[in-house]
């Protein structure tokens, strides 16, 4: 794949303050694409604008919060009006409550599922708007993980928003193929960044790491090739697949 394969593209990253988010927000830069960077927190946007703008491409940092109908519309028309267009939407926003089943109340539930399917959802739908409106179709990118097809204990409402974004990867790839939309599901396994890693350095977690068949955790590189992969032409008769990025931790039963 060439370095500039989004050369000319328009991107929004939600949850780009932090982690994956960020880390793709600056691929798809360094790929050629000008990038709308969106989340709650600003000062981190202000920063990793600073870092995009090195690569010189441009970045637009917008307020978002995702669980919000009203703050996702006007952050969508935001990055439209700024960027000129909105070609790409790397659907990333996440939480991950880490409470047994029986212990997981109502607020966490509606946190985890607002946040992780409904706001995935509204973001979809209006980037879609926007890419319908402009003729030339578009890429809608679900950060999904292994969890929306494999379970484990500790991560019910986690997982169950992440099934659901797997399912609405499809009904949407359906539906909207006939504009030129095109709908995936990126599932990373487990990646090291700044909240995962003192889970994957401790005992517990490395004891999980050896049901990997690569033997190691994930880095955030790894995933470039997927993201471009699926951003990019080099997937233009890819639609509705789920993509597993994992070292071939789903294979395992242990
Ligand atoms: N790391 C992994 O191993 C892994 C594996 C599989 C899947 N994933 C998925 O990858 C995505 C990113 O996770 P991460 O590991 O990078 O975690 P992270 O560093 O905690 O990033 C989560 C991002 O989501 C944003 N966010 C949370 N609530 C939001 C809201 N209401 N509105 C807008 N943005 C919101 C956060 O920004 P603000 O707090 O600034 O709003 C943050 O930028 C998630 O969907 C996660 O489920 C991660």
């Amino acid at each position: 794949m060439s370095d500039a394969v989004l050369q000319g593209r328009t991107a929004l990253v939600t949850g780009a303050s932090s982690g994956l988010g960020r880390h793709f927000a600056l691929t798809l830069a360094r790929a050629g694409a000008d990038v709308a960077i969106a989340a709650r927190r600003m000062e981190m946007l202000e920063t990793l604008a600073g870092e995009v703008a090195k690569t010189g491409r441009k970045a637009v940092p917008i307020q978002l919060d995702v669980t919000d109908a009203g703050s996702v519309g006007a952050a969508a028309d935001r990055a439209a009006a700024a960027l000129g267009s909105l070609d790409i939407l790397i659907n990333n926003s996440g939480v991950a409550p880490g409470d047994a089943a029986i212990d997981v109340d109502e607020a966490t539930w509606d946190r985890c599922l607002d946040t992780n399917l409904k706001g995935a959802w509204l973001m979809a739908q209006e980037s879609a708007r926007h890419m319908i409106r402009g003729g030339k179709g578009g890429v809608i990118v679900n950060i999904a993980s292994i969890l929306s097809v494999r379970v484990q204990k500790g991560t019910a409402p986690y997982a169950i928003s992440k099934a659901g974004l797997l399912q609405m990867t499809k009904a949407l790839a359906l539906e909207w193929a006939r504009y030129g939309i095109r709908v995936n599901a990126l599932a990373p396994g487990y990646i090291e960044t700044d909240i995962s890693r003192a889970f994957l350095q401790s005992e517990p977690g490395q004891r999980m790491m050896k049901s990997i068949p690569q033997r190691r955790f994930g880095q955030t590189e790894d995933l470039d090739g997927a993201l471009l992969f699926f951003a990019s032409d080099a997937s233009q008769y890819v639609t509705g697949i789920f993509l597993p990025v994992d070292g071939g931790h789903t294979l395992a039963l242990a």
